[in-house]
């Protein structure tokens, strides 16, 4: 019989963000009990992105004291904990190391069982840490590290139906922000700068907008935007003008690729299609906008998580964990992380590719 109450501790090492957090889940509710997250922004920011080498120290640093938070937080003991769960990829293999360590040390110590999540299955179960959405739905992941459509037809079943064939949004949204000379992290920065500029200044390219697939590319908007920054006086007016060209290039483009997605997943499941819009880029609130609008047309409904869990956060890891512990989904403790995890194990790899109608 399965146990009534569960408590997992998820923790996330697998970027720039240390997290440890606490979830229980009771009468098929999940409530965070802690979520505690260090954030390495001012670390990296001298740099302009992140060092692999400076992460994993900085997340060996601290790992310890956040568990140790985590538990006060939560009002909990220690023994009191079902399982531990870690980020085991895909990720920067530095700070997955100290993630995997630490869970297992932990785990081995507390004779608790040691469950390895891949990060972006966090990201696509987010969305339940405050709603109890039923299966499928089809996922909008827009990360630092990842962009793909992937239909999520029940828990471990995972769909991708497109992907990038060379950027991540997110990294698009920073490269832009650093040709600009913006802060780091650059997605929160171009959002701000947008706000007051004019979007229509620009005309930028949409690459792959034509195509009708759920593929994306975004490596010929940034060398555009690298050919108008070369000529231009990069001045405050320049600065707002090409962020708010480029966050509305990225809105339009993100519309017909999720109508394309949209179309597709009619194709698989039954039903109203509901999308998660999840990952850091889904912090955005234009593009939350902009996709909500199309709600009525496409007779589908959007569904985001608070910003807080969009970013990378040991909560969604904990979630992911209690699914599979209840599943009995456990690891032994020589699993090794894997910097590269897809989650639909079946899935072309694309990048460099063309996109080719048809392969997912
Ligand atoms: O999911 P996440 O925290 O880490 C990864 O798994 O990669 O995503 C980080 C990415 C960064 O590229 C960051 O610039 C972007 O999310 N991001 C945003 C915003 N907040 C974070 N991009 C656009 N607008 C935002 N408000
Ligand atoms: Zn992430």
């Amino acid at each position: 019989m399965a146990k009534k109450i569960i408590r997992v501790l998820g923790i996330e090492s697998s970027c720039d963000e240390t997290s440890v957090s606490i979830v229980e889940k009771s009468n098929n509710k999940y409530k965070v009990l802690s979520n505690i997250v260090k954030s390495q922004t001012d670390i990296h920011k001298l740099y302009g992105g992140v060092v692999p080498e400076l992460a994993a120290r900085a997340h060996s640093d601290i790992i310890d004291k956040l568990i140790f938070l985590a538990f006060r937080k939560a009002k909990m003991k220690f023994d009191k904990i079902d399982a531990i769960a870690s980020t085991a990829g895909p990720g920067l293999l530095g700070g997955l190391l100290v993630g995997v360590v630490a869970g297992k040390s932990l785990a081995h110590h507390l004779k608790k069982p040691f469950i390895a999540v891949n990060h972006l299955e966090g990201h696509a179960m987010s969305i339940k840490l405050e709603n109890n959405l039923v299966y499928p739905y089809l996922l909008l992941l827009v990360s630092g590290g990842h962009t793909e459509f992937t239909l999520i037809e029940r828990f471990n079943k995972y769909r991708r139906i497109g992907t990038t064939i060379d950027d991540a949004l997110g990294e698009a949204f920073d490269k832009t922000a650093r040709m600009l000379k913006l802060g780091y992290p650059g997605g929160p920065e171009i959002e701000r700068y947008a706000k007051n500029g004019n979007q229509d200044r620009f005309k930028l390219p949409k690459p792959l907008i034509q195509e009708m697939n759920c593929h994306f590319s975004f490596s010929g908007l940034k060398s555009k935007i690298a050919n108008i920054v070369a000529e231009s006086k990069c001045n405050e007016k320049f600065k707002r003008d090409m962020s708010a060209s480029f966050q509305k290039t990225i809105n339009d483009i993100i519309r017909v690729k999720t109508t394309n997605a949209i179309e597709k997943c009619r194709e698989l499941i039954k039903g109203e299609v509901k999308v998660v819009v999840a990952g850091g880029v889904a912090a955005n609130k234009s593009i939350r906008h902009s996709l909500m609008a199309i709600e009525e047309s496409e007779k589908c409904k959007f569904f985001f998580p608070s910003i807080k869990y969009c970013t990378d956060n040991g909560a969604m890891i904990a979630l992911a964990g209690i699914e599979r512990y209840e599943k009995n989904k456990i690891n032994k403790l020589d699993f090794k992380p894997r910097p590269r995890w897809p989650l639909d194990k079946s899935a072309v790899f694309m990048k460099g590719k063309r996109a080719v109608e048809g392969s997912g």
